[in-house]
């Protein structure tokens, strides 16, 4: 399976993406892991990108387009990929498909998790993740549901950041959703249902 999940922050998009590695084992590679990443290990990277994430604005086309071209080419990322958070931008997903071509692996489908922005400030606001295993879970886990680890708040959860993600997301990603349409690559889900009503309706669209 190759695939790109869409959707606005908050969609629910890592969580649908971990249900998939969980039954299938295909490679998660999410770009906002890496840079949360680079930022704790404080690589040059994490420096150039903290300032951006903080504020809920993207990080410039070109340090992510490096990145994900190195990453796509990584041996496990040859059994296939589910790209959650990339692309995000129009030079984001031209640069994308001109990788693929060169490398003899289209796309199956552009996954869009669509949730109106109303329910998603609640969702984010709550949500708390997971300091050692990354998993995400809410605020009325007191411990990480998954490893019994330490329950985090992410940075950019605020309200004031979460509304301006939003905004970037409308402004900057979702023309995403008519580029993939015209390729005839997108495949929509109401992610507005329990997580495991959602995840049925993903696996029967993928065809899995
Ligand atoms: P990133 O980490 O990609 O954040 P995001 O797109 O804002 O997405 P989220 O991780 O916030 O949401 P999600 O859809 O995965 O939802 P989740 O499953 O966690 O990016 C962070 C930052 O990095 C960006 O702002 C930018 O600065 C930078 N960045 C990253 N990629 C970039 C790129 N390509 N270019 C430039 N900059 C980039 O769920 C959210 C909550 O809802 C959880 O609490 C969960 O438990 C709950 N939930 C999930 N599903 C349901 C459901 N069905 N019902 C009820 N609750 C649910």
């Amino acid at each position: 399976m190759n695939i790109v999940l869409l959707g606005a922050p908050g969609a629910g998009k890592g969580t649908q993406a971990a249900k998939l590695v969980e039954e299938f084992g295909t490679p998660h590679i999410s770009t906002g892991d890496i840079l949360r990443a680079a930022v704790k290990n404080q690589t040059e990277l994490g420096k150039k990108a903290k300032s951006y994430m903080d504020a809920g604005e993207l990080v410039p086309d070109s340090l992510i387009i490096d990145l994900m071209n190195e990453r796509l080419q990584e041996p496990d990322a040859a059994k296939g990929f589910i790209l959650d958070g990339f692309p995000r931008t129009t030079a984001q997903a031209v640069s994308l498909d001109a990788l693929l071509s060169q490398l003899k692996r289209p796309l199956d489908g552009a996954l869009l998790v669509d949730v109106p922005f109303d329910a998603i400030v609640d969702r984010l606001t709550s949500r708390r993740c997971c300091k050692d295993c990354g998993a995400i879970g809410t605020v009325a886990d007191a411990s990480c549901p998954k490893c019994g680890g330490e329950m985090y708040q992410r940075d950019d959860d605020n309200e004031a950041t979460v509304r301006n993600r939003l905004s970037v997301y409308e402004r900057s990603t979702s023309p995403l959703i008519d580029y993939y349409k015209g390729k005839g690559l997108l495949l929509t889900v109401d992610g507005n249902r329990p997580v495991d009503t959602v995840y049925a309706d993903v696996k029967a669209l993928l065809d899995l």
